[in-house]
């Protein structure tokens, strides 16, 4: 989220901050990366029920904390945020 934030991507609004408070970072993680990235915390599942059209691959991309490991990951985002 705040990769995307910095460098101007649309379609990423983050209007909490990363405050898990708000669902409108909500991405779709690629399948092969999904279980890859660490998992979910709790609370997460409740904000994405907020989330538009979330899917089995939805993540909060706050959440999704940058390393090396995740390097290359792939997501797409919803045709609208929450
Ligand atoms: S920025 Fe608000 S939930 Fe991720």
């Amino acid at each position: 989220m705040e990769g995307a934030v910095q460098n101007d991507i649309p379609g990423i609004d983050a209007d909490c901050g990363g405050g898990m408070a708000c669902a409108t970072c909500h991405v779709y993680v690629k399948e092969d990366w999904f279980n890859k990235i660490p998992k979910k915390e709790d609370g997460e599942d409740d904000m994405l029920d907020m989330a538009f059209e979330p899917k089995t691959n939805s993540r909060l991309s706050c959440q999704i904390i940058v390393s090396d490991d995740i390097d290359g990951l792939e997501v797409n985002i919803p045709s609208k945020q929450a």
